[in-house]
């Protein structure tokens, strides 16, 4: 039996509150009486396991700015309001600000055991969800390497979390670097399987008979099991699945067949193809493809997600610049902006290398990122990509990463930031929650 829930009673009459209190009891549940809001405040936070019924005619805080307190520090904590016979126009303005529901003195004491039983079980929902999704992004800490704040980046992680608790397959694409094998990894990490075992093949990394064998027949003989079994009741990562021959994607379907649904071992398919200019629906059998495709996660190109371009430099530099115990190089706006504009044809792989030998070059004192990205490009041109990116996009990667440093610099000092950047608090606070940057980070 899960623990009674508990209501929270809060009234300046004795009388009142102790009725309410006493009838509730009897009806089974844990109560706790206030005669004021701001006693009550003390007690009442964010995750509170239980529900509030309370008067709105009180001195000090009524009761309507008591429930906009509760409902700005907790927006799924229901509150029952006790309104004054006739009061209609608080009661409107209670639903309005978000109670639960409201009751009109004087009320019905079943009417009031009612509404409790419903707000306690929306409580106990709504709390059980809030615990499940802390423990998926607590326990996945993989999500946490998913750098980036774009709203691509942003769209990945939903699509991630919500693909990760389903159970049909996946088919993931998207240029090379681009973080499909990541993408793939946390899929697995957040879902329902990621007790079970992940199993990545290479689909390229051997001639075709012996790669029929080593998913479908394993090696008897040396005890090896096939890596359909071996990923039984977990996550079966086909990467490069187009390197299959038409031979092993017909038994490949055949065992995706006899699995039925839902299927016990989801299979990931990771497919290269996008920079040849191909797509999987080319090389894959359509029947397959379809079985395979029914979800589908596309990483999109670097270049496509300018925002996200400086805060992986940076993270990365900070990162090497640890490693080799040194200081991570400072980005200027020249060189911000040549991270913008670069191609980037590698996506993150070869932006996580530039950032190593930036810092590589900082700690020796020389060279600049320029010449990093000239040197990328086999061309001698000024690197540049063809499509240019709206101006609002470039100013924001810099003012993001300019907050970035400068926290770094003053170890999550606000008031040394907002000094340097001669900034007001509100407005420093404003672009920090606009840019995902949280104080505790830089600590
Ligand atoms: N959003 C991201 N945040 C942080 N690191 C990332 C991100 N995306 C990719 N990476 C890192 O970039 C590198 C390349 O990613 P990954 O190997 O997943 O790419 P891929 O698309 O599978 O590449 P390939 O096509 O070559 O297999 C890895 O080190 C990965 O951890
Ligand atoms: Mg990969």
């Amino acid at each position: 039996m899960a623990k009674a829930m508990k209501i929270a009673i809060v009234d300046d009459e004795q009388d009142m509150r102790q009725s309410i209190s006493q009838w509730l009891a009897l009806s089974g549940f844990d109560t706790e009486t206030f005669a004021t809001a701001e006693d009550a405040l003390k007690r009442i936070g964010p995750d509170f396991p239980g529900v509030v019924v309370s008067d709105v005619r009180m001195p000090g805080m009524d009761g309507m700015a008591f429930l906009k307190r509760l409902m700005s520090q907790d927006s799924a904590l229901p509150v029952i309001i006790i309104t004054g016979h006739g009061d209609v126009p608080m009661a409107v303005e209670a639903m309005r600000v978000g109670a639960f529901d409201f009751l009109e003195k004087p009320f019905n004491p079943d009417q009031m055991t009612e509404l409790a039983k419903k707000a306690t079980q929306k409580r106990r929902l709504a709390l059980d969800a809030r615990a499940l999704r802390r423990d998926l992004s607590g326990g996945a800490q993989i999500m946490d390497k998913l750098i980036g704040a774009s709203p691509a980046m942003e769209r990945l992680r939903e699509d991630i979390l919500d693909l990760g608790q389903a159970d049909g397959h996946v088919l993931i694409d998207g240029e090379t670097g681009t973080g499909k094998t990541l993408a793939a990894h946390a899929l697995h990490a957040v879902g329902s399987r990621a007790s079970k075992p992940f199993v990545l093949v290479q689909c390229g990394a051997h001639p075709d008979e012996e790669m029929g064998d080593k998913l479908f027949e394993g090696d008897p003989d040396a005890g090896v099991l096939p890596l359909v079994e071996q990923a039984r009741g977990g996550t079966l990562c086909l990467e490069d699945i187009e390197a299959l021959s038409p031979a092993v994607q017909a038994r490949l379907l055949t065992f995706i067949n006899d699995q039925g649904a839902p299927a016990e071992t989801r299979i990931v398919a990771v497919s290269n193809l996008q920079e040849q200019g191909k797509t999987s629906e080319d090389a894959l059998r359509p029947d397959l493809f379809y079985r395979l495709a029914a979800m589908r996660i596309t990483l999109p190109p670097l270049r496509q997600r300018g925002e996200d371009i400086l805060q992986l430099f940076n993270r990365f530099a900070v990162q090497f610049a640890d490693e080799y115990g040194c200081e991570a190089p400072e980005v200027g706006a020249q060189e911000a902006a040549q991270l913008l504009q670069a191609p980037w044809p590698g996506n993150v792989r070869q932006l996580i290398n530039v950032a190593e030998r930036a810092v590589l070059q900082s700690r020796r004192g020389s060279g600049t990122i320029a010449s990093l990205l000239m040197a990328e490009s086999e061309t001698v041109e000024p690197v540049m990509t063809t499509e240019g990116k709206p101006l609002k996009e470039y100013v924001e990667a810099f003012e993001r990463m300019l907050i970035d440093n400068t926290m770094r610099r003053h170890k999550g000092s606000i008031v040394a930031v907002m000094d340097e950047l001669c900034l007001p608090r509100r407005t420093l606070n404003e672009k920090m929650a606009k840019y995902g940057l949280q104080r505790s980070d830089y600590l």
